[in-house]
């Protein structure tokens, strides 16, 4: 039987999903389709909350999204949690950056002043006072920042519950692969060919496929060529039952100018990451991976040696060429972009989810958002 919808979205990730769980709730008949269920790289993610410890120099206009993101974030998530009796895991400890050794301090001194000069909140800790914070710490570890509007959610839980939530508001999931848009005699979107050469019928089709949107044809080619996979391996360590978690705070330490991240959850996980790594479309883990992100971790957190090794996983960001996501009218009408969320896709995923439900309902995005829109890379005339 022949399928159609009010709107389609390629990528059934959180980013596809959240914009599900809004298409769907705002009254539009929504189809998710995607090929896999439960490898997108918010399953892989670990879940960090953090405009203020991902922001770098010359980035500021995704700063500024960035912080309207993580303002959002906990009304969506409650609203989440109460439309689908599930916790998320939204936690609001704050996030202490700390340096390993002296030239990591100065590194990290140097970012705090950035940080410190748009206005960020960052208070500097010396040694003692991390450990006072955080009692596990190596007695090395030379100092650090405690940056208190950076947050974590559990992202495995607050990915299912936001397909429970998109189920329970109508959105239909199909298992399949989008490998093209359809445009009409008119030049609008009209629905999307799959990888069997069926079709589904769509007035309104949002690309949210993450680092495979590139592959979907029918997109205008400058958008196609700014997506690109960006490897990321971490690790899931576990506490021991009955012992209480070893940190309160996520940890984001410089360990001999490599970027470490430590993030605990209130049932005893701890992730560790996480790699970057240019190499297409591979998610091999690593033996060299795995060595290296230990012997960081143990550097500043020693008991890391104690605590199980519960699993090893590698996922592929979207990455873009200025580091910023891709979401806004993609060329033909009816053809929106929701894509590029690189190292911020969770976070992002509430405003991105508002941004294309207002598209989709004809209200305007939020200003924010106007410096990400697909066609910053070039026209978007020309289909691809
Ligand atoms: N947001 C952290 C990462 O992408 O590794």
């Amino acid at each position: 039987m022949a399928i159609s919808a009010d709107v389609i979205i390629a990528g059934g990730g959180v980013i596809g999903t959240a914009i599900a769980w809004r298409a769907a709730a705002a009254g539009l008949a929504t189809v998710v389709i995607d090929p896999q269920a439960g490898d997108a790289a918010a399953l892989v993610a670990a879940g960090m909350l953090a405009p203020v410890s991902e922001s770098l120099f010359g980035e500021d206009a995704l700063l500024r999204l960035n912080l309207l993101a993580v303002a959002r974030f906990p009304s969506f998530a409650a609203e989440l949690e109460e439309a689908t009796g599930r916790i998320v895991g939204l936690r609001r400890e704050g996030t202490l950056a700390v340096a390993y050794d002296p030239d990591d301090h100065a590194a990290l001194a140097r970012l705090t002043g950035f940080r410190r000069s748009v206005g960020l909140d960052a208070e500097e800790l010396d040694s003692r006072a991390c450990r006072r914070l955080e009692p596990f710490l190596a007695p090395g570890v030379r100092g650090g920042v405690l940056f208190a509007g950076d947050w974590s959610v559990d992202n495995r839980r607050y990915a299912a519950a936001l397909r429970v939530a998109a189920q329970a508001a109508g959105a239909r999931f199909l298992r399949d692969r989008v490998s093209a848009v359809r445009v009409g005699n008119d030049g609008a979107a009209a629905g999307v060919r799959l990888a069997d050469g069926s079709e589904v019928d769509g007035a309104a089709v949002v690309v949210a496929a993450g680092c495979w949107s590139a592959g979907i044809d029918g997109l205008p080619g400058t958008v196609r060529d700014a997506v690109r996979p960006v490897k990321g391996q971490l690790l899931r360590l576990r506490c021991p039952a009955n012992v209480p978690p070893v940190l309160g705070h996520t940890i984001r330490a410089l360990v001999r100018g490599t970027d470490l991240y430590l993030v605990p959850r209130a049932d005893g996980e701890l992730v560790v990451g996480a790699t970057s790594e240019e190499r297409g479309h591979d998610v091999t883990v690593t033996a060299g991976a795995v060595h290296d992100l230990l012997h960081d971790a143990m550097s500043v957190l020693p008991v890391t040696s104690e605590l199980a090794l519960a699993e090893t996983c590698a996922g592929l960001r979207p990455g873009t060429p200025d580091n910023g996501p891709i979401v806004g009218p993609g060329g033909p009408a009816g053809l929106l972009v929701a894509t590029g969320h690189y190292r911020n896709g969770i976070l992002l995923s509430a405003v991105t989810a508002d941004a294309v439900a207002a598209c989709l309902t004809g209200e305007p995005p939020a200003p924010e958002w106007e410096p990400f829109a697909p066609q910053r890379f070039g026209a978007l005339a020309r289909p691809a």
